[in-house]
C-alpha cells in the first residue's frame, strides 16, 4: 500500500518523532511505502513529493521542526485547491493519507475526506486547542520552555522590583499560559477564555506590592482580551494572514499597568522559541504512539478519524467531531491559576 504523509500548519517539537513512527511501523510491520509531501497541503496540491523510507528518518527522533517542511495552506480555501489535492493523490496512487496538523490542517483533512479519500489525522499544536484529545504533540515541550523562561524571569523581576509581563502563544486558548503560569508561579495569568478587567489587576498588584512583595509576574496569552465594558479598550492585532501580531497584547498590558501603577514594567515575548528545539520525552512518546496508531488505523480500514489521547489510552475519534472547533481551558483549571496568585 502507498501511504501519504504531511505535516501542516505551525511546526512544533515532536513532528519528526511522529514521521519516524509512521515510516518505521508502516514499512517494518506491513511493508507499506510512505510518500511524504513537502510543506503540508501545499505540497499535496503541487505534487511536491518526497519518498520516505528508513534512511530518511535515521537520527530524527530528537530533532525539532519537521523534515517534511510545513506551511499554512488550506486547499478548501483556495480556488481549485481540493481538485489539485485529489489529482495528486490519484497520480501518486495514495490509498491513505496521514495528516499531522492542528485545527486548520485537520479541518482541511475532513474536507478532503468528504471526497472519498482515506484520511487519518494526528493532532499537533503547541496551543493544545485541538478538540477530542487530552494533549496534542508539541504542547508539553512548549510548556517546559515557557516555564523555564518564567523561572528565569522570576529572579530578575525580584532583583529589580519590577512587574514582568511574559507573553506566550495561544491564539484561541490559553493552555500554555495557564500551565506555565501555574508551574512558574505567576501572580496573574491572562487567557482568551477569561477576558480580563485591568482595574482589578491594577488593584491586585498595588495591594501585593504594598503589603508583601515588590515584584510580580503576569503571563499573557497572545489571544487574551479585556472584558467588554471594562476600562481598557483593545482589539486583537492581526497580521496579513490573520495571525496574531506577536507582542501586541503584552506591550499594551505592560504600558497600561505601568501608567496606572507607576511600577517599573518590562515585557518578554517568548514567540517562536516555544515551537523550536528538542522535544521532551513526553512529546516523543506521544508522537510515536500517534504515528503507530495511525498506521494501525489504516491497516484496520479506518478512515476520517484522528488519533487521540484519552487518559492513558490512544483512541480514534471521528474527524467530523474535531474540525472547526477549539478546545478551551476548562474553568476549574483557570480557577487554580487564579487561586494561586
Ligand atoms: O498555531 C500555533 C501558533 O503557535 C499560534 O499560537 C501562533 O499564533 C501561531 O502559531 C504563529 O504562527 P506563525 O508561525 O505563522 O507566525
Amino acid at each position: 500500500m502507498r501511504i501519504g504523509l504531511i505535516t501542516g500548519g505551525g511546526d512544533c517539537a515532536g513532528l519528526n518523532a511522529a514521521i519516524r513512527a509512521v515510516v518505521k511501523h508502516a514499512e517494518g510491520a506491513y511493508g507499506h511505502s510512505v510518500i511524504g509531501f513537502r510543506h503540508g497541503w501545499k505540497g499535496v496540491a503541487e505534487g511536491d513529493v518526497m519518498p520516505l523510507s528508513r534512511q530518511h528518518i535515521r537520527g530524527v527522533l530528537a530533532l525539532g521542526g519537521t523534515l517534511l517542511g510545513t506551511a499554512r495552506y488550506h486547499p478548501h480555501s483556495v480556488d481549485g485547491g481540493l481538485d489539485a489535492v485529489q489529482a495528486t493523490l490519484e497520480a501518486e496512487r495514495i490509498e491513505a493519507l496521514i495528516c499531522i496538523g492542528g485545527d486548520g490542517t485537520l479541518h482541511a483533512a475532513s474536507k478532503v475526506a468528504e471526497r472519498g479519500i482515506n484520511v487519518i489525522g494526528i493532532p499537533k499544536t503547541i496551543d493544545n486547542d485541538v478538540v477530542g484529545t487530552d494533549v496534542s504533540i508539541g504542547f508539553q515541550t512548549a510548556v517546559q520552555i515557557a516555564t523555564e523562561a518564567i523561572d528565569r524571569i522570576h529572579t530578575t523581576a525580584e532583583s529589580h522590583n519590577r512587574v514582568m509581563i511574559v507573553e506566550v502563544m495561544g491564539r484561541h486558548a490559553g493552555w500554555i499560559a495557564v500551565h506555565s503560569g501555574i508551574a512558574g508561579g505567576a501572580e496573574i495569568v491572562l487567557a482568551p477564555e477569561a477576558p480580563f478587567d485591568l482595574d482589578r489587576i491594577v488593584r491586585f498588584l498595588k495591594h501585593r506590592h504594598r503589603s508583601h512583595a515588590s515584584f510580580s509576574i503576569v503571563v499573557v496569552a497572545e489571544g487574551a482580551v479585556p472584558a467588554e465594558g471594562t476600562s481598557m479598550q483593545y482589539e486583537t492585532q492581526l497580521g496579513r494572514y490573520g495571525e496574531i501580531v506577536a507582542g501586541a497584547v503584552g506591550e499594551r498590558v505592560a504600558a497600561e499597568i505601568a501608567a496606572r501603577t507607576g511600577f517599573e514594567t518590562r515585557v518578554t515575548v517568548l514567540g517562536h522559541v516555544q515551537r523550536g528545539g528538542t522535544p521532551l520525552p513526553a512529546d516523543r512518546i506521544l508522537a510515536s504512539r500517534f504515528g503507530f496508531a495511525a498506521v494501525e488505523a489504516i491497516q484496520a480500514g479506518k478512515t476520517d478519524v484522528m488519533t487521540a489521547l484519552h487518559g492513558e489510552q490512544i483512541v480514534l475519534v471521528p474527524l467530523s467531531e474535531v474540525a472547526g472547533k477549539v478546545k478551551t481551558v476548562p474553568d476549574d483549571l483557570l480557577e487554580v491559576a487564579r487561586a494561586l496568585a
